[in-house]
C-alpha cells in the first residue's frame, strides 16, 4: 500500500530504532529521564524559548497550552479550520471550558484587522461582563486544513502586534513548523519570536513514532506540566521515544524539501486530470488538497485503495494526499499511474 493519508504513517528507520534502543532513560515523572531533558532543552533552544515540556501528542501540547493560558469561560481566537478547534476531538470545551472564536481568513491565514474587529471594544457604556474575556489567539503554521499553507512572517508579526495591543497571549500550533522552515529558509526561532507558547511535533513528516513539545516561558511550562500530569500525560521512561524525536530533529529536517518536491510533482499531473479541482498555488509544502467532481470523494478513495493507494477524504468532495519520509520517487510514479487509471480509465 502506498499510504498518502498522512505524514504520520511513517515507521522509524533502522538508525532511529537503534537510537531508541540505546537511549539512556529514567522516570520522567520524577524529572529523571536524561533523554527527555535533552530533547526539551534542545527544542527550547531551537525555538528561542526559556523552557519546554515533552508530551505524548500534538493534541495534548495544543490543548494544554490553551488550558495553561486560560480559565473556564474565557474566549480563544483561532484561524479558519484550525486544528485546535476542529481536529482535536472538541477538546477546548471539555478540557479548558473556553469559547472558541474562529476568525475568517484565506488559506488558514487571517489579518490583524480580523483579530481587532472580532475583539470587543469597550466605550465605557457597554458592560464588559457581557462578553467572554478574550485571552488567547492561536495560529497554525503550516496549516493542515488549508493544505500545508504558510503564514508569511510579516503577517504573523502584525497579528502578534495586534494581540499584544489587545492584551491577548499568543500560541503557535507548529506541528509542521519544520515544513515551514524547510520551505522558506526562515528559522524556527524567527517563526517562534513573539509567541508565548509554541507546540511542535516529531511524528509528522519527521518520522519519529511519538511525541510533541510545548515551549514557552518557565512559568507557563510549569503550569502546563501540572496539567500534563492531571490529564494522565506523565509517562515514565519516555526517553525511549524522546530519542526518536532527537534523531528525527538531527537527521530528518533538511530532507523535508524532498517531500515538498514530491507533493508538487504529484499535484501537477493530478491538477490536469478530469474530475479534479486542484489549486496548484496552494501546494507549497507536503499536503495536496483537492476536490473530486467526477465521483464522490469516498468512492475515489475506495477505487484508489483497490489499487493499493491510500488517501484521506474529508467529506463528499474534499480529499488530501500527504507526502512523507516513507514515500519514494518510485511510489510517486505509481501513485500518478493509479490516479490516471481511476480518473481517466
Ligand atoms: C496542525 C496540527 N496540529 C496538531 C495536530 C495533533 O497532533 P497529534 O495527532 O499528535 O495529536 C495535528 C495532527 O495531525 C496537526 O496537523
Amino acid at each position: 500500500m502506498i499510504d498518502l493519508r498522512s505524514d504520520t504513517v511513517t515507521r522509524p528507520t533502522e538508525a532511529m530504532r537503534a537510537a531508541i534502543a540505546f537511549a539512556p532513560v529514567g522516570d520522567d515523572v520524577y524529572g529523571d529521564d536524561p533523554t527527555v531533558g535533552l530533547l526539551e532543552e534542545t527544542v527550547a533552544a531551537l525555538l528561542g524559548m526559556d523552557a519546554a515540556v515533552y508530551m505524548p501528542s500534538g493534541t495534548m501540547t495544543n490543548q494544554l497550552a490553551v488550558r495553561a493560558h486560560t480559565e473556564p469561560g474565557d474566549a480563544v481566537f483561532v484561524g479558519p479550520d484550525a486544528h485546535i478547534w476542529l481536529g482535536e476531538a472538541g477538546a477546548p470545551s471539555p478540557i479548558s471550558g473556553v469559547v472558541v472564536r474562529p476568525l475568517a481568513g484565506d488559506r488558514g491565514v487571517f489579518t490583524a484587522d480580523a483579530l481587532r474587529e472580532a475583539s470587543p471594544s469597550f466605550d465605557g457604556y457597554t458592560p464588559r461582563s457581557l462578553s467572554a474575556p478574550a485571552r488567547l489567539v492561536c495560529l497554525e503554521n503550516t496549516h493542515n486544513g488549508a493544505g500545508g499553507s504558510l503564514w508569511p512572517l510579516d503577517g504573523q508579526r502584525e497579528v502578534l502586534g495586534a494581540a499584544q495591543d489587545l492584551g491577548l497571549a499568543a500560541h503557535l500550533d507548529g506541528a509542521r513548523l519544520w515544513h515551514a522552515c524547510a520551505a522558506t529558509g526562515i528559522s524556527e526561532a524567527d517563526y517562534a519570536r513573539g509567541f508565548d507558547t509554541v507546540s511542535v511535533c516529531f511524528s509528522k513528516g519527521l518520522g519519529a513514532p511519538i511525541g510533541s513539545v510545548l515551549a514557552g516561558s518557565a512559568d507557563l511550562i510549569t503550569r502546563a506540566r501540572r496539567f500534563k500530569q492531571l490529564y494522565g500525560g506523565g509517562f515514565r521512561q519516555a526517553g525511549m521515544m524522546a530519542a526518536g524525536a532527537l534523531h528525527a530533529l538531527e537527521h530528518h529536517r533538511e530532507r523535508l524539501t524532498e517531500d515538498h518536491r514530491r507533493a508538487r510533482e504529484l499535484a501537477e499531473p493530478l491538477a490536469e486530470m478530469p474530475g479534479v479541482e486542484l489549486d496548484l498555488e496552494g501546494v507549497v509544502t507536503n499536503i495536496v488538497r483537492f476536490r473530486s467532481t467526477a465521483m464522490p470523494a469516498p468512492e475515489l478513495v475506495q477505487r484508489c485503495r483497490e489499487r493499493a493507494l491510500a488517501l484521506l477524504s474529508y467529506n463528499d468532495r474534499d480529499l488530501r494526499a500527504v507526502t512523507h519520509l516513507d514515500f519514494t520517487d518510485g511510489e510517486l510514479d505509481q501513485a500518478i499511474t493509479i490516479f490516471r487509471e481511476v480518473l481517466t480509465g
